[in-house]
């Protein structure tokens, strides 16, 4: 009754903002994501007969919120639930990343948490079943469960809100070269930024739009066509944010290192040096998204940027996926 998942991060290129069901985690609009090579989430659980309650830790980590050990508790009582089986888990989860900066933490966890849990208990459920799974612990984690690029379809009931591939992580050499710019958790959890998205005034012309700017962005990676794809998710990350920073209360998820790397990656593209676009999540790391060839140029000129925390650099990525290593 032992398991063990490993599951990527991913960074999304057209935003999950907003929802229509907060308690089922139903999208407002569909979103498209590339899972990353080397951020990810190792989760290993045990449900043992002996143990009176769950036992829920991270590897490596002092600060531990306990809303964040009662969000996992939450998906072992559904787990239990499926299962019909009144049994208490070991959990033990590691990120090789900082949490809640800007990198979906939450994602990789809960993607690797629902795959580890049901394989534990018993259960093997298909790829779609597993993507609508994770995602009523957290709508983004259902897009790691697939491999490489993927789709969001928000669907219109808990069954048909799921994540699917929509490219191999072969389709296409694009990097994400996040930028961690402070370490600090954030404030405000993106749960409650969700819930505030439609306080914005402008958060209707962003819906307007949804469906055309996701069929767009597909044509774009079907034809491997990186300058529209770039101008494309650089202008639905400023979108986003333009919600955000409108919404009551604003949330304002940048700190000023955040805009002068963006404002870098404008000047690299505009003199002709270097080509690349960027997204940021609800945190102000900066993900440079660039082909693979200007990889190594981008690293270059971040050193010249102060102050820079850490520099992650990811390929696309397979999703969730078991493994025999366990944590304990
Ligand atoms: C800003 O999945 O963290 O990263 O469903 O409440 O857990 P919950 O929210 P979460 O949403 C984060 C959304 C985003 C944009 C995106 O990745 O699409």
């Amino acid at each position: 009754m032992k398991a063990t998942a490993v599951a990527p991060a991913n960074i999304a290129f057209i935003k999950y903002w907003g929802k229509s069901d907060s308690k089922t985690r139903i999208p407002h609009n569909s979103s498209i994501s590339m899972n990353l090579s080397h951020v990810h989430s190792k989760c290993t659980v045990e449900f043992d007969p002996l143990l009176k309650q769950d036992d829920v830790g991270f590897v490596g980590e002092e600060i531990v919120k306990p809303k964040e050990i009662e969000r996992i508790i939450v998906m072992l009582d559904r787990v239990r639930k499926f299962a019909n089986k009144k049994l208490f888990a070991l959990v033990k989860t590691r990120n090789n990343f900082p949490k809640a900066t800007g990198i979906a933490s939450s994602a990789s966890g809960f993607a690797a948490l629902s795959l580890a849990a049901l394989t534990a208990i018993g259960k093997k459920l298909s790829g779609k079943e597993l993507s609508i799974f994770a995602r009523l612990s957290s709508g983004t984690a259902c897009r790691s469960i697939p491999d490489g690029f993927v789709e969001w379809k928000k669907g219109t009931s808990s069954e048909t809100s799921y994540a699917y591939e929509l490219y191999s992580p072969d389709w296409w050499e694009i990097c994400d070269v996040v930028v961690v710019v402070s370490k600090k958790m954030k404030k405000v959890s993106t749960t409650e930024g969700h819930r505030l998205a439609d306080t914005s005034p402008f958060y209707q012309a962003r819906l307007a739009v949804m469906n055309e700017k996701i069929s767009q962005l597909k044509k774009y990676m079907y034809n491997r066509n990186f300058s529209s794809f770039g101008k494309l998710i650089e202008e639905d990350a400023l979108n986003m944010h333009a919600i955000c920073l409108t919404s009551t209360p604003a949330l304002i998820y940048w700190e000023p290192k955040t805009i002068e790397i963006m404002k870098q990656i404008i000047e690299w593209r505009e003199s002709k040096e270097v080509e690349s676009y960027f997204t940021i999540d609800a945190g102000p790391s900066v993900h440079v998204i660039c082909e693979k060839k200007n990889v190594n140029q981008i690293q270059e000129k971040l050193k010249d940027v102060s102050g820079i925390q850490q520099v992650i650099v990811n390929s696309s990525s397979i999703g969730a996926r078991l493994s025999d290593k366990h944590l304990f």
